[in-house]
């Protein structure tokens, strides 16, 4: 018996270390060197995205065509997806004098191989892709390269395709207060707080309605602590905004809005959601509580190439989903989307997991793909956050230690 065990262990112990080593792979987007993009536009090439308009219904994440043709296509042609739509040097510094170009600065925020939907693409040169957007606070343009990703260079540019509402405030994420009958709603919006008031319209389901203030934090590509979250993978955060919703009342069903209150008089709203409060701390009833770590985000156009795990991370969210009405709250402790120093991830994870987090409290920890990096006082001194040194994960949620 002792035996058995002995080897068992040893195959946990085998089975853990090849885990170990496949499960820290870099974040896909690293695989781009956008620093050495170079144009060679070619006027018989065309890119093209359509509709131009997403979110006519009022929706946060929406799907597209691009149509895009190529005199002289090869394999390693793919196709980069910007926000801010305009992505030249011209919006963002040098990293040094001597460095030149770079005529391209930053990351595209996902992309996806020319021929991936279209075989055909290498003979014809013709090529189309869907592709799922979420509503990110800007525009988009979608750009045709060709020479791979390693000596990328810039063949066509699209059309501008934007959210009907770019601002809107989107992707609420609960977590439970510091008292058990609180609980705080964060989301992310394009409103600072010298453009409109955000707050919480909310009460008991059916019940009369309350507004709560909300608070408001960014933050600057100063606060990162270096490279790709710095450089490269720097995208502005937009607002962060938190609400406190006070003296719930036990297991009681709350339906909530976000708002904005613009300066100019306008109020702007996202969906309604809906939440049961906590019950009294020693009430006799079961809890189901989930835990666990480095989930990771996933595209379900399937762009960006992830690995196998992430690619798992899109089904455990759907399961997640499926099992909500079992589910009291979510302990997510580390590793959360891997961003790894690519900020435009953090929005596209607050909009994969948005079925959860809005409806129970999704409480999230820093692991070291949040956390570490040299110098800055992580436990480790490696540079698994990819420069975010722990700042970005406050687009996620609270935190709960
Ligand atoms: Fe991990």
């Amino acid at each position: 018996m002792r035996e058995l065990r002995s080897i068992c262990l040893g195959i946990l112990l085998v089975l853990g270390a090849f885990r170990l080593t496949i499960s820290h792979e870099d974040q896909p987007l690293s695989k781009i060197a956008i620093h050495k993009a170079v144009f060679a536009l070619d006027d018989n090439a065309y890119i093209k995205a359509s509709p131009s308009i997403l979110g006519m219904k009022g929706q946060n994440s929406d799907w597209l065509t691009v149509e895009y043709n190529s005199p002289n296509p090869s394999v390693g042609d793919w196709i980069g997806v910007f926000s801010p739509s305009n992505f030249s040097s011209s919006t963002c510094p040098a990293e040094n004098p001597r460095v030149y170009p770079p005529l391209l600065c930053s990351a595209p925020i996902k992309f996806q191989y020319a021929n991936y939907s279209s075989p055909q693409y290498k003979s014809t040169g013709k090529g189309s892709l869907k592709l799922q957007l979420i509503n990110q606070r800007s525009d988009f343009s979608f750009v045709l390269f060709t020479n791979g990703l390693l000596n990328p260079k810039v063949v066509a540019v699209s059309n501008k395709v934007t959210f009907t509402n770019p601002n809107a405030p989107v992707y609420p994420r609960l977590a439970q207060g510091k008292v058990w009958n609180e609980m705080t709603v964060t989301w992310t919006s394009g409103y600072g707080i010298n453009e409109a008031e955000p707050f919480v319209e909310w009460g008991p389901k059916g019940g009369d309605r309350t507004y709560s203030p909300a608070g408001t934090l960014t933050f600057g590509r100063g606060s990162m602590c270096g490279a790709p979250a710095r450089t490269v993978g720097w995208r502005d955060p937009g607002y962060i905004h938190t609400g406190f919703l006070r003296e719930l009342w036990p297991n009681a069903m709350y339906t909530y809005k976000l708002g904005h209150r613009l300066f100019n008089g306008t109020y702007i709203w996202s969906s309604e959601y809906q939440f049961k409060a906590s019950p009294y701390p020693g009430q006799d009833s079961l809890q189901q509580v989930i835990i666990f770590g480095d989930m990771g985000k996933d595209e379900a156009d399937g762009s960006n190439e992830y690995n196998n795990f992430q690619r798992g991370s899109l089904n455990t969210t759907r399961q997640l989903i499926q099992d909500l009405k079992n589910i009291d709250i979510v302990f997510h402790i580390g590793d959360i989307c891997y961003a790894n120093g690519y900020i435009s991830q953090w929005d596209q994870f607050t909009a994969q997991i948005e079925p959860i987090a809005s409806t129970v409290p999704y409480m999230i920890a820093s692991g070291n793909h949040e956390r570490d990096w040299p110098g800055t006082g992580s436990f480790y001194g490696n540079m698994d956050s990819g420069g975010e040194c722990g700042t970005p994960r406050t687009m996620a949620c609270s935190d709960f230690v």
